[in-house]
């Protein structure tokens, strides 16, 4: 296992895909000029001020519907670094970590499947250390410094994350994947409340989160009835 840290990279996610990176491997950018998000986003990230990396993973262990797992233990790995660091944070489903209502880390999980199975999956991570602006288009963001008014070592908070994450990655591993959907439901955003969502049609609906189904789908109590949504098919609404 091996730690690349660069000055520059378009996007770790991007240079974590060079097949010379195995199981374990990890890449730490200083910057990013072409970082990516979810849904096609960028992801903006100031300069040395917070912990841009990718994890290469190969889960040839996992058929490929189970995927969902590795998000759950990704995110779950998250909660316990940020944890440490005295931060009480939750999952936003399908895999935002938010302090209150307000993010502080982004994922990017790409998956490659060979056969049926996971070959190799690159955990791309956007964790706002230091950086305590942002810029107007950023929606919600929070740092950890915002949150505690303390400065962090990136690369101190790097090596608690990456030993969390390879603890999670062996519960799953040993035959805990049961565990993992508990806890990671446990730490979701807005579980068992009442809030607003809305669909991609515009519409708003008033809903109960009730949990996630093992593929990732989203269980939102509405009108006496459960529904399920998948990525992209619901937005939380967030003031
Ligand atoms: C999100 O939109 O919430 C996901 C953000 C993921 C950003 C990280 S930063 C390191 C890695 N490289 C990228 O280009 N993206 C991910």
């Amino acid at each position: 296992m091996s730690v690349t840290i660069l000055k520059t990279s378009p996007s770790t996610n991007t240079e974590a895909k060079n097949p010379r990176f195995r199981h374990g491997d990890a890449i730490v950018a200083f910057e990013q000029t072409e970082g990516r998000g979810q849904r096609g986003n960028r992801w903006s990230s100031r300069a040395g001020e917070n912990l841009t990396f990718s994890l290469v993973w190969e889960p040839t262990f996992l058929d490929a519907p189970k995927q969902f797992l590795l998000s759950e233990a990704v995110a779950l790995a998250l909660c316990d670094t940020l944890e440490k660091y005295g931060i009480a944070v939750a999952i936003k489903w399908p895999n935002d970590i938010y302090a209150g209502d307000r993010k502080v880390c982004g994922i990017l999980i790409e998956h490659f499947i060979s056969e049926g199975r996971l070959s190799r999956t690159i955990v791309g991570i956007g964790l706002n250390v230091n950086q305590t602006s942002f810029e107007e288009w950023i929606p919600n963001p929070t740092s950890m410094k915002l949150l505690t008014e303390r400065e962090e070592d990136i690369m101190a908070v790097f090596n608690t994350l990456y030993g969390d994450f390879d603890r999670r990655y062996r519960q799953l591993l040993e035959g805990g994947a049961e565990r993992l959907q508990q806890e990671y439901r446990g730490r979701l955003y807005r579980l068992d409340e009442a809030h607003t969502y809305a669909l991609p049609d515009g519409s708003r609906f008033e809903g109960i989160l009730r949990g996630v189904e093992p593929d990732g789908g989203l269980i939102v109590e509405h009108g006496g009835t459960l529904d399920r949504y998948m990525f992209k098919e619901i937005e939380f609404v967030i003031n």
